[in-house]
């Protein structure tokens, strides 16, 4: 057996033994009562009656075992020009001045604490300062409008709300301060406190009362130490899209989280304290979270903080220059990064410039890898292009090849093998399990491993119908695929209502939701449609109202403007059409699943509970009119 199979079946048949083993590379202040706590299935807890602070993990104690001055955090923003580097003492005196001012804003253990930030060092700070003092703090993604954020707000319920006056979004400056009171002014929940970092190049106004200097709280506080918390309390919430408008609020833990991430720097990565990764996400999303912030962090290494694009700020040979000026061993990024790339410069030609030697592998994943950014990135880097396969639900990889115990063989199309603590299985629609080559639901078998969702946060009935009800003794993944007779995981997308858009996760029901407020639209459908920069892109199709004789071009720039201000520029909802009709199953349902495959010239067998084929008939028509299919 190899040395990768023998440590992934240990992980599968003693679960318990396999993760205390890893959990001794992380400073507890109190040891486990049980390792894993089985008392109440579907509710797993991992290290319960352990005692312990993530950030404390993260930071003081490389401080205290001699990586003081070891660069924690490398801020490199093309878009203001600036390169800061915070070693890990300096990270430290600043995340305990800022927990220090929550402290004094009253924030407490367990508060909740929504960080509406750009990509800075102070949105890191402000992760770690929560953890820090026991707060459980809820990162929002920029790019949504201010109705998304104040769903988040009345969901979170924030004590205080931390953001900063404005981002430099590509060559554009955004003020997020008007977004932020937009937000609060739509949320029954009022934050007691908004905390702002006025950046340089713009300062927003503060309301008096409300609204507090960043900088001048922290000078007038005393720092905070770090406080344990149970291994099973909350570290964070992080709001993912779900088939419908309401997002879904995964809950992290403390203790499973931290021997997860840890782990997995090594064992995933081949990262070693004091080695450079370079997440290039936003700390807006749960790659963001996991590796820019604590997966890192943890583990002692450097990662850096990157406030530009991989195109445009100024070149496509930004990656590389990050890459050759900061000696960045591992990049992992989103495929869309590399298409856009290599949309600009097909022959890659702005490497040449740059010296690449301290680089050893690329990371892919968010959204399907195609086969030939997979080999124009392997051909140019020359280094190994890992895939690897996860969800904002688990946290970290779920299939991947673990470099870091043993490499394996490349199978273009799937991202290698589940990695130990997942045991990933394929179903039918009826939950059993299919033979090797057959295409069908992936799930997880129960438990799963540290590190992954333990409920949604104040609802545990969604988190039980959403993952846990359809195939019980599994969690469901929405994504279909098969597995060969290798045991490689081949993931070919999500069955649900979910769309990747340039490695970002949407909701087509939440644009559905948007499109039928329009007081024209009778009924809509918004499906995603395959794109060969973004992965996907959305269509909205919409049936007007009886008597509306409007301009259908009005119509459809309204929606474009309605899905921009309620969801937000990254929707990237450009695409809407009217349609006489759409087809449905003679219950009423939408057959979106049908549709999808038309726009995107797949094969698809007539639905048998149609309602009336001709309607297919139409909608054929309509998609062709507008160039679907368009690859
Ligand atoms: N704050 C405010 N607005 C934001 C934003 C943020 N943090 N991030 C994106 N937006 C806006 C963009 O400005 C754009 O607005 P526009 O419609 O006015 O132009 C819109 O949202 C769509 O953004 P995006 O999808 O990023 O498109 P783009 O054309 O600006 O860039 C890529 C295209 C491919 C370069 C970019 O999508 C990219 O870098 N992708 C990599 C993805 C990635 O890292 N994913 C992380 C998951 S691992
Ligand atoms: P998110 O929660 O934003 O990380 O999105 C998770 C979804 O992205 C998954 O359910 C998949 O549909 C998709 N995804 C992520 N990584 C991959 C990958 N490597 N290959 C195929 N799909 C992926």
């Amino acid at each position: 057996m190899s040395e990768f199979n023998e440590l992934f079946q240990k992980s599968i048949d003693q679960p318990d033994i396999f993760w205390a083993e890893a959990a001794e590379d992380i400073n507890w202040t109190k040891k486990w009562d049980k390792i894993l706590d089985t008392s109440n299935p579907p509710f797993y807890r991992w290290f319960s009656g352990a005692e312990l602070n993530t950030c404390y993990n993260a930071v003081d104690r490389h401080v205290e075992s001699g990586r003081g001055d070891q660069t924690a955090i490398i801020y490199d923003s093309p878009v203001t020009d600036t390169i800061r580097k915070l070693s890990y003492k300096e990270l430290q005196t600043e995340v305990a001045q800022f927990a220090g001012a929550l402290k004094n804003q009253g924030v407490e253990k367990g508060d909740t604490v929504i960080i509406y930030m750009p990509m800075i060092p102070e949105a890191a700070v402000a992760m770690l300062a929560c953890a820090r003092i026991g707060a459980v703090h809820s990162v929002v993604f920029g790019g949504f409008a201010a109705s998304e954020l104040a769903i988040r707000i009345d969901h979170a319920q924030p004590k205080v709300l931390v953001t900063a006056s404005g981002a430099v979004e590509g060559k554009k400056i955004i003020a997020y301060k008007p977004l932020v009171d937009s937000a609060i002014e739509q949320s029954d929940h009022q934050p007691e406190k908004c905390i702002v970092f006025q950046r340089k190049f713009i300062t927003s106004d503060l309301q008096e009362g409300r609204d507090l200097d960043w900088n001048e709280l922290v000078a007038a506080c005393e720092p905070a130490g770090c406080v344990a918390v149970s291994a099973t309390d909350p570290l964070y919430i992080l709001y993912t899209s779900g088939t419908t408008g309401a997002p879904k609020g995964v809950m992290r833990d403390n203790g499973g989280h931290a021997v997860a991430l840890y782990w997995s720097m090594k064992n995933v990565y081949n990262i070693d304290a004091g080695d450079v990764f370079w997440s290039a996400s936003d700390v807006g999303w749960v790659v963001g979270h996991s590796y820019i912030i604590y997966g890192p962090l943890l583990k002692g290494a450097t990662t850096i903080i990157y406030e530009g694009k991989p195109i445009g700020t100024p070149d496509a040979g930004a990656f590389w220059r990050v890459i050759s000026e900061h000696k960045v061993k591992v990049l992992f990024t989103a495929p869309t990064a590399f298409r856009a790339i290599k949309k600009m410069d097909p022959t890659g030609s702005f490497l040449e410039k740059y010296d690449m030697s301290s680089f050893e592998a690329l990371y892919l994943a968010g959204e399907r890898l195609d086969s030939d950014t997979y080999h124009w990135a392997s051909k140019l880097l020359n280094t190994p292009v890992i895939d690897h396969w996860w969800q904002t639900e688990t946290g970290w990889a779920i299939v991947g090849n673990c470099r870091g115990i043993e490499e394996m063989e490349v199978k273009a199309g799937s991202p290698t093998l589940p990695v130990p603590g997942y045991d990933v299985r394929v179903v039918d629609d009826a939950g059993v399990e299919v033979p090797a080559e057959t295409e069908g639901n992936i799930v997880i078998k129960l438990p799963l491993p540290p590190g992954t969702l333990v409920s949604l946060w104040k609802n545990e009935e969604r988190f039980i119908s959403s993952y846990m009800k359809t195939f019980p003794g599994y969690y469901e993944t929405s994504d279909g695929g098969f597995i060969d007779k290798d045991g490689y995981v081949f993931v070919m997308g999500r069955i649900d209502d979910v769309i990747n858009i340039a490695g970002h996760r949407l909701s087509t029901g939440a644009m559905e939701e948007v499109l039928s407020m329009h007081p024209d639209v009778a009924e809509c459908a918004v499906i995603g449609t395959d794109d060969q920069l973004k992965g996907q892109l959305p269509l909205g199709l919409f049936v007007v109202k009886a008597g509306v004789d409007r301009d259908p071009e009005d119509i459809k720039s309204e929606l474009v403007k309605m899905v921009r201000e309620k969801i937000g520029p990254i929707a990237c909802l450009r695409e809407t059409s009217q349609v006489e009709r759409l087809p449905k199953t003679r219950s009423g349902k939408i057959l979106r699943g049908t549709m999808r495959s038309i726009a995107n010239g797949k094969d698809y067998r007539m639905p048998s509970t149609i309602d009336d084929p001709t309607s297919l008939e139409e909608i054929t028509g309509a998609l062709g009119t507008m160039g679907y299919p368009k690859n």
